[in-house]
């Protein structure tokens, strides 16, 4: 096994895909656009859902890239040896290209040949079978060929070899996974029989199937393959370390924090370096403390980190998050250029929180003496858990003042109470989760095709600086973020909705054709132009260039309608101010047919 540092691993992997011709293509924002149904991106095959689905993708059909992921579901469970609120994932796919026998081989190739991880050290999972699809048998028979003995071979039902789809509907498929033992002595089975002896490191998921609202499902036009491995968790098998905090680029975080606090507790370090961290990837993309949406999972992170770093007796008056997310910076920033650009924003919003939280936690220490003055010899369990919850106590502090005053804490109280606490979030995050991820009804690209109608509009008649800064569609309607200094005039809101409403009736066709960015960029294709990009992009062109008739013409992964008719009649909604310098549309279209076509590729 090679000891390879998370720099090595990263690069490692993508140059063996790329010699196996597939496109290196850039991570995505952890901020998933134009997809509304879920927070954050929770993997690589997320921004990949439209191509999965069948759409062209402008790099070809094999694509490789790292994606950094968000995963909030169990958050108040971080602390263990290999969980994380925000991962590296390292991804491969073939779009309707090669298979099983194709991801298998060279997954197997790059564990045992680039990683070399002895082939005694591996196991891995197939699906065993059911009633919506047979057992993989064919994914066993190719490890088999490769020289897994079958008894390193397990078969796990859905809930383990199954992958998707990531909403209600959409593309999955039987995975088959990838295991290294990191249990005492010599290895023993497979994760079927030894579950917690083997560590997952790499999923390959056969995406042949699209599950329908129905619930059935149906084969797949395009048979896709989408891997994900666990960067950090690779690196901690490699180095030979018993957690991710352990890894090259972590543990100069988790050092960091030891030097600032004056106790040690193992699970307060680890989720001041896991949360601080993702705080900063997420402040880094777009997000501010809030109360609601990313911002409130933003605020959670930190002022979890916050109590962690109480309980460590570590000062926090505003400068101690910052002192963390300078470490992340160090340890990432040249991988992740964007971290030392937002580098101020960081550290602002990370002050600037911690010193919101000082406040809060002082009024806390108010309602504490006021449940001391209301209570008996023992404080009990709802009261406990709202200084926990509203005030950010945490069980140990509730119990360390309550002693001073020679009072106990009802802890069987606070667990139910917060046990329900979780109960509710979850469902919470489940009905988030719940709207299919990105949601591809006709709907959606109706109003994707507005929002680019609206973009060419607005710049027609405010000008060329306007260019976008978000956008979000849903079902209902479109919201479209945009740089302009001031707010847009009643005259103005007319003008832009008359253009798109004359646009959607010339009934234009939209096409797109593939090019390079800086072909897009002369053509004068609308774009962010930032590292988003592959080398190839899609420019969608709303009018035909031949008659002169080109209304729109920007770079966009699509899907698209056929024909701006498809939209029916657009009606802007409301205009107001989304932060300085940045205006918020939002708008809808109706009386388009239910029925749309979809924009294909311009004839050559
Ligand atoms: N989408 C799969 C996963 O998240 C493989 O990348 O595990």
């Amino acid at each position: 096994m090679k000891p390879l540092s998370t720099d090595d691993i990263r690069q490692r992997y993508l140059s063996f895909f790329q010699e196996q011709d597939h496109a290196v293509i850039p991570g995505a924002p952890l901020i998933p656009e134009n997809d509304p149904t879920v927070l954050f991106t929770t993997a690589g095959m997320h921004p990949l859902v439209p191509y999965l689905l069948g759409e062209r993708h402008p790099q070809g059909k094999r694509l490789t890239d790292v994606q950094r992921c968000v995963r909030t579901q169990d958050i108040d469970e971080v602390g263990d040896a290999s969980h994380l609120t925000m991962f590296e994932m390292l991804g491969n796919w073939s779009l309707g290209d090669y298979f099983k026998e194709g991801a298998i081989t060279m997954s197997f190739r790059f564990l045992t040949e680039v990683l070399e991880i002895p082939m005694d050290m591996l196991a891995v999972t197939c699906f065993q079978g059911d009633s919506d699809a047979p057992k993989d048998e064919e994914s066993a028979a190719i490890w088999e060929k490769m020289g897994i003995p079958r008894e390193r071979i397990g078969f796990l039902p859905k809930a383990k070899n199954w992958w998707g789809p990531a909403g209600q509907t959409g593309p999955c498929g039987p995975d088959t996974e990838m295991f290294t033992w990191v249990g005492e002595g010599k290895p023993q089975g497979n994760p079927a029989t030894h579950e917690t002896q083997w560590l997952e490191i790499w999923n390959d998921v056969f995406m042949q199937y699209n599950k329908t609202a129905e619930g059935n499902f149906e084969p797949l036009a395009q048979q896709n393959v989408d891997t994900g491995m666990g960067l950090e968790r690779t690196a901690a098998v490699l180095q030979g370390v018993p957690t991710v905090y352990e890894t090259d680029r972590m543990r100069p975080i988790l050092d960091r924090v030891r030097t600032l606090a004056d106790q040690q507790d193992t699970r307060s370090e680890r989720i001041i370096v896991d949360h601080l961290k993702a705080a900063v990837f997420i402040i880094a993309d777009g997000v501010e403390p809030a109360n609601v949406d990313q911002g409130y999972v933003l605020r959670r992170l930190i002022r979890r980190a916050i109590r962690a770093a109480r309980q460590l007796r570590i000062e926090h008056d505003g400068t101690f998050a910052p002192t963390i997310a300078n470490a992340v910076i160090e340890e990432y920033g040249h991988i992740y250029g964007h971290l030392k650009t937002k580098q101020k924003e960081i550290r602002d919003a990370l002050s600037g929180e911690e010193q919101k939280f000082g406040a809060t936690l002082k009024e806390g220490l108010k309602q504490f003496e006021k449940v001391v003055a209301e209570t008996g010899a023992q404080i009990d369990g709802v009261h406990a858990f709202h200084l926990y919850d509203t005030y950010g106590f945490p069980l140990e502090l509730t119990k360390e003042m309550a002693a001073e005053k020679g009072l106990s804490v009802d802890e069987k109280g606070f667990a139910k109470a917060f046990a329900e606490h979780q109960k509710l979030s979850r469902a919470g995050a489940e009905k988030r989760f719940a709207g299919g991820l990105a949601d591809h009804s006709s709907e959606t690209a109706k109003l994707h095709t507005a929002t680019h109608l609206l973009s060419a509009a607005l710049r027609k008649i405010l000008g060329n600086h306007v260019y976008q800064k978000g956008s979000n569609i849903t079902a209902e309607r479109l919201r479209f973020d945009f740089c302009h200094p001031e707010k847009m005039t009643p005259e103005q809101l007319k003008e832009v909705e008359r253009l798109v409403n004359q646009a959607i009736e010339a009934d234009l066709p939209i096409s797109f054709h593939v090019t390079s960015v800086e072909e897009a960029k002369e053509e004068g294709a609308m774009g962010v132009f930032d590292e988003r990009y592959g080398d190839e992009v899609k420019v969608y062109t709303v009018g035909n260039e031949k008659t002169g008739t080109v209304f729109s013409k920007e770079i966009c992964g699509g899907p698209h309608v056929a024909r701006t008719g498809m939209l029916g009649h657009f009606t802007l909604v409301k205009e107001e101010s989304s932060s300085a310098g940045v205006r918020r549309i939002k708008a809808t279209v109706a009386g388009g047919p239910e029925q749309i076509e979809i924009a294909h590729e311009r004839e050559a």
